[in-house]
């Protein structure tokens, strides 16, 4: 059976092998000690299960979702955007709720995408931008996200002819996986870019609550991005709900309402009761979400402290659970990340894995608690003395 023409253009997945010798090792019963996954280790917060539990119980919620999500859900979102942003927004037209941001990212293109039109992609990155991209049959062209820019595309690299073509801007801050947050200059040039050459900014949100210090900036913090923005929000890390699929987009009322067709024509919206639990994790984020930023604080702090006196270079991010790390001179990411799974059953992820600039890093998911973290350490540490 001959796959059709998009499919065949999505890269071959580079964590095979990675993957492969992971299982093989797992089959022999070794100990892993796994910093791949960027999926919480810990469960999503019991009060939020115990409204969930109500919920299912409500016959109404049986029954299709509002495609858009329901008035109390886009209402949360709206709510929390006013609180913890100080922006307001429609409920009604400029808020969408999504299966996860990462449903609503890979969409959005459709909406706006023609064959042939260039969308703008950070790299490295989380693969969905260049994905949905291909898959609207638009054409991605890749924005280096550098350790020398603070991880900051050079938008005045790109040429005339290539912003001619660009419908979209994709930005992601907090970044995963190089771990960098926005600045309100950073936000303030992207918007007046955007506008300069007509093009949508798309900022991914996912990690905006998984700060350690200063909270993070939503684009919409800075003036001019309600005329050209659409931000997508996530659950999922916020509350450790990966598993449960929700989030939402925010926006210029148009953008929403593109996304918003394509999505009723695919999908039939979020289960009800999951959108309740979510207006409640929003409702209650203030208190619900401080203890759980601790818990990825104390393991970035212990860890990005025992990886520098160990010799590694990284820069200690101010958010996200991801540590972007330089690998040892004279190795590439993948024979690095091999050889730390072959000698020292330790996975983590190596960098080229998100885009050609990735290459020379590795990624670690802080998403193991403090012992386990110092076990890796001690790995790690007999490992640089030989
Ligand atoms: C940068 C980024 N954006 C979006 C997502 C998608 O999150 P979700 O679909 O669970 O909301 C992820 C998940 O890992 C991510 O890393």
């Amino acid at each position: 059976m001959e796959f059709a023409e998009r499919l065949k253009k999505v890269p071959p997945y580079l964590f095979v092998e990675i993957d492969r010798l992971k299982n093989e090792k797992l089959k022999k019963g070794a100990d892993i000690i796994d910093l791949g996954i960027g999926d919480p280790d810990l469960p999503t917060p019991s009060e939020i299960v115990e409204v969930a539990k109500k919920a299912l119980e409500n016959s109404a919620f049986h029954r299709y979702p509002s495609n858009q999500g329901s008035e109390f859900f886009r209402k949360a979102c709206a709510n929390y955007m006013k609180r913890r942003f100080g922006v307001e927004f429609d409920p009604e037209t400029e808020v969408s709720a999504l299966i996860g941001s990462k449903e609503g990212i890979a969409h959005f293109p459709l909406a706006f995408v023609n064959p042939g039109d260039v969308v703008l992609c950070p790299e490295p990155a989380y693969p969905v931008y260049h994905l949905g991209t291909l898959f609207a049959g638009g054409e991605p062209y890749y924005l280096p996200l550098l350790w020398e820019n603070n991880f900051f595309p050079d938008l005045g690299s790109i040429s005339k002819e290539v912003l001619e073509r660009a419908k979209i801007l994709w930005l992601n801050y907090p970044n995963n996986p190089t771990g960098a947050v926005a600045t309100r200059e950073f936000f303030a040039e992207a918007i007046s870019f955007a506008k300069r050459y007509g093009l949508i900014l798309a900022h991914d949100a996912a990690y905006v609550e998984m700060y350690f210090e200063e909270p993070a900036l939503s684009i919409f913090e800075v003036d001019g991005a309600r005329d050209v923005a659409i931000e997508f929000h996530s659950l999922s890390k916020t509350f450790c709900m990966t598993g449960w699929r929700i989030g939402f987009a925010v926006g210029k009322k148009e953008l929403v309402q593109g996304l918003a067709k394509v999505k009723s024509n695919i999908d039939s919206g979020v289960f009800t009761a999951i959108q309740y639990a979510g207006a409640y994790a929003l409702d209650n984020l203030e208190r619900i979400v401080p203890p759980l930023r601790a818990v990825f604080k104390e393991r970035r702090d212990y860890l990005a402290k025992a990886l520098q006196e160990l010799g590694f270079e990284l820069k200690i991010p101010q958010a996200t659970f991801y540590l972007w790390v330089k690998v040892p001179k004279g190795f590439t990411s993948t024979d690095f990340c091999r050889k730390l799974l072959e000698e020292l059953d330790l996975v983590v992820t190596p960098g080229n894995g998100f885009g050609a600039s990735g290459e020379g890093y590795f990624r670690i998911a802080l998403t193991v608690g403090v012992d386990t973290l110092k076990k890796a350490v001690e790995r790690l540490s007999s490992f640089v003395i030989r």
